[in-house]
Parts: C-alpha cells; structure tokens; sequence
C-alpha cells in the first residue's frame, strides 16, 4: 500500500522506448524528466517494447545499445527522485502466440529483473501491458504467475505491477487471479467512454465517426464514479492496491472536454485511494508540447492542480 501511494502521481513516456514502426515517437530527452520532476509528479510510466529489441532464438538476449537506452530512461527518473514503471509494452506476438513466445517472456523478465537487481525501490516492473487476443484470462492468469516467478528468482524484493487480460480494462478484473503473495500492485487502464478519449484515433477502426464527441454533465460524471468505484471496491475486497497506468483522452477531442475528462478521472481516483499515470506526456495524447517546451495548461492544471473533489483524501503521504 505504502508503494502504491508512493506511485500517487504519474504520466506515461509513451510513444519513446516502445514506438511503433510509422507511428509518433518521443526522444527520451533528460529535460523532459526534469520537466516532470519539476511540475510535481511522482512517476514515470515507461513503456518499452523489448519484443522488437531481443534475439528470437534462445537465450533471447536484449540488445545491449537498447538495453543501454532503457537504463538512461530508469536513471534519470531515480535520480530526480521520482519513481518508475518499466513494463514489456507491444508483445502482441506473445498475444498472438502465447504458448510459442511463453519462453521468450520469461527469459527476457529474467534478464530484466538481473539487470535492476539492487535498484532502488522506487523502480517497479509491470509484467505486460494490455494482455488480449489469445491471452484469455486464464491463459494470462498462468504465464503472469511464470513470469512473476522468473522476476523473483532474479529480484525478489521487487514491487510487481500486474493487469487483467482483455486489454487491462476494469470489467476484466474479476478475471484476474493474483498470486497470494505482498509486494504485489494490481493496475487497469481508464478509456471510456471510448468513443470520447479515442475519437479521431488512426489505429481504431472507425474513430473518425467518434469526432465531435465532448465529455461532461451529470450523467458522463456519474458513469465514471461508478466505473472507479467498482475498480475500487474489488481492490479493496483483495487487499491489493490499484494503480490507473493509462488515462487520456486523444488529442483529436476539443480540449475542454479533455481537461474536464482527466480533471475528473484524477479527482475520482484520488479520492478512491487509487494511483495513477497520465497516457501521455508527449506525443499524440500530450500533457506537454516538446515542439513549444510547454506544458498544455488545461492538461497540467487538471492533472497537478487543486483537485475539485479529493478534498479530505489521504493520497498523498
Ligand atoms: C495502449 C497502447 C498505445 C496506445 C494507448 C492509447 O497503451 O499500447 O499504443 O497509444 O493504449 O490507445
């Protein structure tokens, strides 16, 4: 519980470390951890996708250049004092596969959790973002337990962050069996209603029928208290605390339904007791402008700003 209010607020380098081919990328540039570090939040969400930097044969070593590149990412958060999340992001041929690529999850985790080994605690590892396809939940539920294991047996004392299949969304977390074990954070991403936060998004088929789509009122408010609490209430009835890794609307929405969006998300999860981290920082959902070095105001403001709603919430230590 201390780590998840630890967690307490975030955003995601989305986009950097686990680009696309053709798709928006983030230089991981150290200003924009000092940027982060200085607007107040606590984490860094790192997205990589090590599937597209490691040997397909055994042993399935990790590029070292990019293994370099990753451990730049961890540092520079630690040294600032923030905290970080480093997942596997994009495996969809494990999805795809599981049985086949279950070997090479586990042997990439274990040279993972060596590598940080005796890192600070403020480095979390997240065992795979967004589970789907063929990695139904009771599929997912035995490769997580294999791939916990293999972090262990490395890294014993590692807090591990982990997510339900079906894409990590809240209804899937039922789902979700959780090794009876401490040191454990359960996480789900926060997109609905998809048709607002994904309107115009070229990699969702039909999006562009979404555009025009604004957010608020009592009903959108409501749909989201009781989404949260349910999120809530299941990490509650398993003693495990619960970290939104995603939230964020595209940028193809009219930015004040964004910012009324993510300030009542936030709002919401806070007074939840639950942490979270903004997708993104940079790129196509971006809080900040890298091409003006400016954080989008209503974003920042309805992130890091005076919370409308948490008042009387222990959050943060
Ligand atoms: C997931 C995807 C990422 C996408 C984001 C919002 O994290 O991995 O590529 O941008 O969700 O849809």
């Amino acid at each position: 519980m201390e780590t998840n209010r630890g967690l307490g607020r975030g955003i995601n380098f989305g986009n950097a470390l686990d680009a696309l081919d053709g798709g928006p990328e983030l230089p991981l540039a150290e200003r924009w951890f000092d940027e982060v570090a200085a607007a107040g939040f606590d984490t860094i969400r790192l997205p990589v996708r090590w599937s597209a930097h490691a040997g397909s044969r055994p042993p399935y070593a990790i590029d070292p250049a990019f293994f370099r590149r990753v451990d730049a990412g961890v540092h520079a958060a630690l040294d600032r004092g923030l905290r970080v999340v480093v997942d596997v992001h994009h495996y969809a041929e494990l999805c795809a596969a599981p049985d086949e690529h279950l070997p090479r999850f586990l042997a990439l985790w274990r040279q993972i959790a060596a590598r940080y080994a005796g890192h600070s605690g403020r480095l979390c590892f997240e065992l795979l973002n967004e589970p789907r396809d063929r990695l139904t939940a009771s599929r997912w539920n035995a490769v997580l337990a294999a791939a916990l294991a293999a972090v262990r047996d490395a890294d014993p004392g590692r807090t591990v962050i982990v997510g339900p299949a079906g894409m990590n969304s809240p209804g899937a977390l039922r789902a979700l069996a959780v090794p009876e074990e401490g040191n454990l954070i359960a996480t789900v991403h926060y997109y609905a209603p998809f048709e607002f936060t994904h309107q115009g998004a070229g990699w969702v088929e039909g999006a562009h029928r979404w555009l025009g789509h604004t957010w608020g009122g009592a009903a959108d408010e409501a749909a989201v208290r009781d989404d949260l609490a349910e999120v809530a209430a299941w990490g509650r009835e398993r003693g495990l605390p619960v970290f939104i890794g995603e939230f964020g609307a595209f940028s193809a929405a009219d930015m004040a339904s964004r910012a009324r969006w993510t300030a009542f998300v936030r709002a919401e999860a806070e007074r939840l007791g639950l942490s979270w981290a903004y997708w993104e920082f940079g790129t196509d959902f971006g809080a900040y402008d890298p091409v003006c070095a400016k954080w989008r105001e209503p974003l920042r403001q309805a992130l890091l700003g005076e919370p409308a709603l948490a008042a009387g919430s222990d959050f943060r230590r």
